[in-house]
């Protein structure tokens, strides 16, 4: 019989470094997920960093509305609208097992383009250590190095100092900015956003070895051709 990963082989993505383990988010996690997530994300003092404030809402589980409903819906979305013209690699972010945080990495007609986009987000308890450098370092290493992007672009809300810094560390240069729309809990506001990008040229790796697993079969699956 056929193994999950060689129906689907981006659950046979794994990407280390020492103790952090990235890969593709699958339903055994949910219940971690949705912990995490309960633990709280925002930092008070910065602004809300998502687009919309999924992490906030009221905490119904079983029920239609409400946390974890809505974002169920959104992390399986992820899952069954992954194609090769469009894909979102949602990965798990564990530390020695236990599950930190979330890293995005999407992309739209990437064979053509090569450029990917990122977004994250850590516990709470798991921020201000290092980790979401580290870890958007190992994306964009995988990124450059398996994919062979050119680029990787993302943004974050002006004043989200941590975001900036984690860019700012990993070689992103600003990319000029946008004004957005946030649905908050109070409503919707507008905001600024600052875009930046990272190219092999300018990329800050990590000091510690990173590697990959299942590459192979994912460039396949994602029509990446290899000289
Ligand atoms: C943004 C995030 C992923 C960064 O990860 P992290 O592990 O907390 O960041 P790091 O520990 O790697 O720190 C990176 C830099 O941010 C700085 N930083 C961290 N928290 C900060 C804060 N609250 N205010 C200002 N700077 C902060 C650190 O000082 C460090 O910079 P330095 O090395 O120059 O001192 C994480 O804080 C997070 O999940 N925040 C909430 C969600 C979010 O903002 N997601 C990003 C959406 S664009």
């Amino acid at each position: 019989m056929l193994a999950l990963e060689e129906i689907f082989p981006p659950y046979g993505l794994r990407i280390t470094c020492g103790d952090l383990e990235l890969r593709v988010l699958r339903d055994e996690d949910f219940p971690e997920l949705v912990e995490l997530v309960q633990n709280g994300i925002s930092v008070p003092g910065l602004p809300m960093p998502f687009p919309r404030a999924w992490h906030e809402e009221p905490y119904a589980p079983g029920t239609p509305g409400g946390f974890p409903a809505t974002s169920l819906s959104w992390w399986w979305t992820q899952r069954s609208t992954f194609a090769s013209d469009r894909w979102n690699l949602a990965l798990t972010v564990r530390r020695d097992g236990e599950l930190v945080g979330m890293q995005d990495m999407m992309a739209q007609d990437f064979p053509l383009i090569r450029s990917v986009t990122t977004g994250s987000w850590l516990g709470r308890a798991h921020q201000g250590k290092g980790l979401g450098t580290l870890v958007r370092q190992m994306v964009v290493g995988f990124a450059f190095d398996e994919l062979d992007a050119l680029a990787c672009e993302s943004k974050y809300v002006v004043g989200n100092h941590a975001s900036a810094a984690v860019s700012r560390k990993t070689g992103y240069v600003d990319n000029g900015r946008v004004r957005g729309a946030q649905h908050t809990r109070d409503g919707a506001v507008g905001m600024e956003e600052q875009r930046v990008v990272v190219t092999p040229d300018t990329y800050v790796r990590s000091g510690e070895p990173v590697t990959y697993e299942g590459t192979q079969a994912l460039r396949r699956f994602l029509g990446i051709e290899r000289g």
